[in-house]
Formats: C-alpha cells, sequence, structure tokens
C-alpha cells in the first residue's frame, strides 16, 4: 500500500538516528514508490538553517545510508517537500511558525492536512513538545476537516521504571489518543521478526511441540560487538536491560511464547501479547537468575578494545550494566515450567541476535551409550541477524560402520531462498505510520507490562549492598555469573 497523502515532522533532526535511519528511510520510501509525490518532510531544530540547509543534510544522509540507488529524479520531487523550521521547545513562536509552514506546506503540495510528529529526541523534553503540539493546535485535527489525521511517533526508552513509564503515557494520551500514538521498537520492523508469526502459525510442523512437553527451555540472546563510544550521555544510568530487555528482547519473548491470535488485525495480535506478558514474571531468586556486568578492554576481531572506562563519559564509580541477563518464567499450561533466559550485551563475541528454542531429549535413546556422547538437544534457531535464517539442529548418523550419532543442522537462509530484499525496520515502521497500521507498534498496556516484569530486577540490582558490579573482557560472552546463571539447572547458553 502506498502512503497517502501527508507530511513527517521530525524533532531531533540532528541527531544519529535522524542522519543514520529516518532520512535515508524516508527516502528508500520514496524510491520504492511508496510515498505519494507530495509528500513534505520537515525538520525542527535550535540549528540556525534554511530550508536549503536542512535539505543539504538530507541529502547527504541519503547518499550515505540509504539501501536503494539514487535516483535523481525521486530526489528532486522528495526535496521539493523539504522544509526546516528553526526553533526551540519552550518557544511558542517556533511551534506558531511550524503551524504555519505545515498549513503552507499542505497548499503547495497537497499534504492534506496529515501529520505525523516523530519525536527523536530526549524524553525528558516529551511533555514539552507534546504541549506545544496541542497548544499550537496541531495535535488534532480541525473541526471541520476530522477527516484529517494527527499522529505522534515515540522512540524507547518508554520510561525509566513502571511509575515513569505510566507517567509518560499519560502525559501523551492526555493529547493523543493511544490510537494515534506509535512507539518505535524497531526490532518489530526487522523481516526476520515478523517471520516468526509465519513460521509459528502458516506450519504445522512447529505448534504442536511448541509447549512445556516438548520445550526444555528458550534462550533469547541479542549480542553486540560495538562499544558505547560516544553514547555515554545517553546509556550511562538506562544500561542494558533498560535500553534493550525491557523492549526488543520482551517483544520477541511475546511473538515466540504467545497463544495464535485470532487474526493479525492490530487489536487481536496486541491482545495476545498483552496476555502472555500479564503470564510472564522474572524466575528468582535474583542472585541466582539474574547477571550483569560491564566490560574491560580486550580483542575483538583480532583488534585490541578499550574497556567502558577508557572510552570516556562514564561515571567512574558508574553502576551501569552493559551486560544484562535475566531469567523468566511464563505461568501458562503451555509454558509452566519452562525457563526463558534473555540476555544482551555491548562487546560482546559478535554481533548476534538469536531465538533458540532448545528441545527436551528423546524419552529414551535405543543405542550404546558411546553412540550419543556428541548428541546435544534439538533446537530451533530463529537467527534475526546478522545472518538471516532459520537453523534446525538434529542428531544425525555419522556414516561409517558403527552407528555413531551427532549433531547436524539444517538451514533456511533469506538471501539462498528469496531474491526479494528485507525493507529496513524503519522504513516498514514509517510507511505503517503513515498508513495508520499499527500492528508492529508496542502499546501502553504493553510498555507497562514489561516494566512490571522488570521492576522487581531493577529494584534489586539498585540496592546498595550488593558488591560492585562483576567485569568481562571485550570480546568474551559476558561476565561469570552469567555462565552461573544457566549452568544452575544443568543448561548452558549457546555459542552463536
Ligand atoms: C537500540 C539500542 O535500540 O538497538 C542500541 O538502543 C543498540 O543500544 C541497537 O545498539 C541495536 O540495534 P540493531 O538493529 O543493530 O540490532
Amino acid at each position: 500500500r502506498i502512503a497517502g497523502p501527508s507530511a513527517l515532522v521530525i524533532f531531533g533532526v540532528t541527531g544519529d538516528l535522524s542522519r543514520k535511519k529516518l532520512m535515508p528511510a524516508i527516502y528508500d520510501l520514496a524510491n520504492r514508490g511508496l510515498l505519494p509525490p507530495g509528500f513534505g518532510l520537515v525538520g525542527f531544530a535550535r540549528r540556525d538553517w534554511a530550508d536549503q540547509d536542512f535539505m543539504q543534510v538530507v541529502h547527504d544522509a541519503v547518499r550515505e545510508h540509504a539501501r536503494t540507488p539514487f535516483r535523481e529524479t525521486v530526489w528532486q520531487q522528495l526535496a521539493e517537500g523539504i522544509r526546516f523550521v528553526q526553533g526551540t521547545f519552550d518557544d511558542d513562536t517556533s511551534f506558531d511558525n511550524l503551524a504555519a509552514t505545515l498549513a503552507k506546506l499542505d497548499e503547495e503540495r497537497g499534504t492534506g492536512g496529515n501529520h505525523a510528529f516523530y519525536l527523536s529526541i530526549p524524553p525528558g523534553a516529551f511533555p514539552q513538545v507534546i504541549n506545544q503540539l496541542k497548544r499550537a493546535g496541531l495535535a488534532k485535527a480541525p473541526k471541520e476537516n476530522p477527516e484529517q489525521w494527527r499522529r505522534v511517533v515515540i522512540e524507547k526508552p518508554f520510561g525509566h521504571d513502571l511509575q515513569s513509564a505510566k507517567q509518560l503515557n499519560r502525559t501523551v494520551n492526555d493529547v493523543f489518543p493511544e490510537e494515534s500514538v506509535f512507539r518505535i521498537d524497531h526490532y518489530l520492523g526487522k523481516e526476520t521478526v515478523q517471520n516468526i508469526l509465519a513460521l509459528r502459525f502458516a506450519n504445522q510442523l512447529y505448534e504442536p511441540i511448541w509447549n512445556a512437553n516438548y520445550v526444555d527451555h528458550v534462550q533469547i540472546t541479542m549480542a553486540e560487538d560495538i562499544g558505547l563510544g560516544g553514547r555515554a550521555g545517553y546509556y550511562d544510568g538506562i544500561g542494558a536491560t533498560r535500553d534493550v530487555i525491557q523492549n526488543h528482547l520482551l517483544q520477541l519473548l511475546a511473538l515466540i511464547a504467545m497463544e495464535e491470535p485470532v487474526s493479525f488485525r492490530p487489536t487481536d495480535l496486541r491482545a495476545e501479547k498483552v496476555k502472555i506478558l500479564s503470564a510472564t514474571r522474572p524466575s528468582e531468586p535474583f542472585e541466582e537468575t539474574t547477571a550483569r556486568g560491564q566490560y574491560t578492554g580486550g580483542w575483538q576481531g583480532g583488534q585490541k578494545v578499550p574497556g567502558l572506562h577508557e572510552e570516556g563519559g562514564f561515571a567512574p564509580d558508574s553502576r551501569t550494566e552493559t551486560f544484562g541477563a535475566i531469567t523468566c518464567e511464563i505461568n501458562t499450561r503451555r509454558w509452566a515450567g519452562v525457563p526463558f533466559y534473555l540476555r544482551t550485551g555491548k562487546r560482546l563475541g559478535r554481533r548476534v541476535t538469536e531465538v533458540a528454542v532448545v528441545f527436551k531429549r528423546a524419552p529414551h535413546l535405543p543405542f550404546d551409550d558411546t553412540a550419543t556422547e556428541e548428541l546435544g538437544q534439538n533446537a530451533l534457531v530463529v537467527r534475526v541477524q546478522p545472518d538471516e535464517g532459520v537453523t534446525i539442529r538434529f542428531g544425525s548418523k555419522v556414516p561409517g560402520n558403527t552407528m555413531e550419532v551427532r549433531d547436524v543442522t539444517m538451514d533456511f537462509g533469506y538471501g539462498h531462498s528469496f531474491t526479494e530484499s528485507s525493507p529496513e525496520a524503519y522504513e516498514r515502521l514509517l510507511l505503517d505510520v503513515l498508513l495508520g497500521e499499527p500492528s508492529l507498534f508496542p502499546k501502553n498496556d504493553e510498555v507497562e507490562l514489561s516494566w512490571e516484569i522488570l521492576d522487581p530486577i531493577l529494584d534489586f540490582w539498585a540496592k546498595k549492598d550488593l558488591p560492585q558490579l562483576e567485569k568481562y573482557k571485550a570480546g568474551t560472552w559476558g561476565p561469570p555469573s552469567a555462565d552461573a546463571m544457566t549452568a544452575r539447572t544443568g543448561r548452558h547458553w549457546r555459542r552463536p
């Protein structure tokens, strides 16, 4: 579907996200013919820029980061709808100027009075901007044109804990009704994440064994090889758990564990996610079921890399974790007794995100003991990135005169099976905002439920009497307590 007449306003256009993701995604959408010809793109920032300067910034971002080839005609058409409004969040005139710019754009480009406001700014500034949008009459369609739409797009962090998340939701929902709020969790825009639904609900093969009778445990890993150089300002005080587990990993858990939705309509899909998140609890005791740490210097891909505190920006006594791991249990008939292990970290062994469903051993093995020494547990691994696909691990006879069984894998790789290329997550999500298609955006209650799961762990970690944060060397797979966490039940993390 092609987006209808509309304009997108980005607050925070000088930030990294805008330059690396949003601007290129807009161009890619235009290039694929998915934006209306008169589309408008408005930047709002403090810089003393004219439209031309902003246009140049967008141009450079597109040239550097767009996925699709640069085509002058597409660019020219997009560029004609680019405007810049210079202003600050506390200044009423700036927002009145924005309103005037949008009204003019509606006239000149036929954007139809349909406006999406993308808040790519620190969450502390949300209330101010949202109230300014209201004050300037930008948050609601005018009475005489009720068919026009106004939407707001917000980026995480969606609060710092349950209480602040609720407060944030109230602030946003006071001005924008929930159906006009689009919270970005870019993992939900990834092709491989959406494929979890197809894998589970389009096939007969997996669903019968997708439960506690057959599944031993589930591991969700999002490992990054990059460090935090330059991001300390955002990250110190937030940490891996709030940055990634609260959103991306709990959303993955929901998709893996939820029941079949009645349909893929947004209300039905999100109802199932809410249900499963309501049944999810962090496993205790937290001393044993969680782990966290900070990276120190080490080697990565043959290169020496600095530790967190050598990179600068972090308070020397910062207790912010760069690695976090938790165990969850899901109190439903389907999942009772199956641990869900979630981990994420910076500067780990390699960049990889995957979900591994690890199955129980066969109840009986009619082989000599020595024949199955190298047989592990069956596993289905959804490879979210970078090597997108699905792997199934199972035992197979080793060729030869004796009966010996060893693990082998069966692989599906996107690159081998499809010629179609996947759109970038932001491309898909931005298009959905313009189409008003909310399925891939977490609702206020999903966000609050995620915090309900994490708050007890975060409170426990915040207790002063705990020893200093554990360290792990860059290029490894996290602190020793992460291994201890799974080992206590005789399990172990995969080395992807
Ligand atoms: C973001 C986190 O949400 O996801 C970052 O804030 C992280 O810390 C990023 O680096 C990773 O995204 P991706 O798509 O590269 O896995």
